[in-house]
């Protein structure tokens, strides 16, 4: 039985330093998903035979769906599932359109749970999910709500998980950084170039979801910044944080 391990997003920041990452760990092949086949291409250039790109677009059903033949046909154990791939755009909620608020919700959070569900039958005891969330998941997060709001929901589904999982030795651990320096953020906002407090990299946040979900752990913050938010956000009414979230972005609005 094959050894694997699959990572969604592997084309962008965080999901390419998954994959080399989980290179170094004993596995038979890492199936990397994304959209962008060049830079898969250029991930398995890098890294040698075991990398298996798959072209998929998460938000369409069919593609989603086509996991499970592709598990079905191989004789497979997925040792790791890392549910990765995400959008965020950063905007006043009304100005959404239709299909930015599907395909943000069918990204962020109906594309973990279906691949969650695909794999589970295919894992066994000591697997590992880890699911991208953010430390937007702790309070409601205005201007970049809709967001925020998927988030929420994959930490919250996540740590249930984690509880339902646990007589089958599988672990799920939500996975919750602030900032990271990827293509995600955007540079500048109406011409003004834009401070990330806190912001770690790519790598920081990996090494330490790869180490907590080894421990079994349910959520991973790689950070102190990120701690000290986590602890304000229990400590504080979310109508308070809300207002200093909302000062600290006053000057992009
Ligand atoms: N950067 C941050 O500050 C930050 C903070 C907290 C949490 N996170 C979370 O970390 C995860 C990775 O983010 P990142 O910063 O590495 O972003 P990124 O560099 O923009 O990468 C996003 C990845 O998602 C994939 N993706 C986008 N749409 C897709 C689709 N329809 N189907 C399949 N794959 C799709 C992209 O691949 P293709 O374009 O090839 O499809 C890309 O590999 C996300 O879930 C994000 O929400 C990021």
């Amino acid at each position: 039985m094959k050894k694997i391990a699959i990572v969604t997003g592997s084309s962008g920041g965080i999901g390419q330093v998954f994959v080399r990452e989980l290179a170094k760990e004993n596995l038979d092949e890492i199936w990397i998903v994304g959209r962008n086949e060049q830079r898969l291409l250029a991930l398995k250039n890098e890294l040698g035979g075991k990398i298996v790109p798959i072209c998929k677009d998460l938000t369409k059903q069919a593609d989603l769906l086509s996991f499970s033949d592709l598990l079905k046909m191989q004789n497979v154990s997925v040792l790791w599932l890392v549910n990765n791939a995400g959008i965020a755009k950063m905007a006043p909620s009304k100005e959404f359109s239709f299909s930015e608020i599907e395909q943000t919700i069918d990204l962020n959070c109906k594309a973990p749970a279906v691949l969650i569900n695909l794999c589970i039958p295919f894992m066994e005891k000591g697997a590992k999910i880890l699911n991208l969330s953010s430390a937007s998941a702790f309070q409601p997060v205005p201007y970049i709500n809709l967001y925020a709001a998927t988030k929420a929901f994959v930490r919250s589904y996540s740590r249930a998980l984690n509880e339902e999982l646990k007589p089958y030795g599988i672990t799920v651990t939500a996975v919750c950084p602030s900032w990271v320096d990827t293509d995600m953020l955007p540079k500048e906002i109406k011409g003004k170039a834009v401070n990330f407090p806190g912001i770690v990299t790519p790598e920081r946040v990996v090494k330490k979801a790869l180490q907590d979900a080894k421990k079994g752990r349910d959520m991973s913050i790689c950070s102190f910044y990120v701690k000290c938010q986590h602890f304000n956000v229990k400590l504080l009414p979310q109508k308070w944080t809300m207002k200093i979230w909302l000062r600290g972005i006053k000057k992009y609005l």
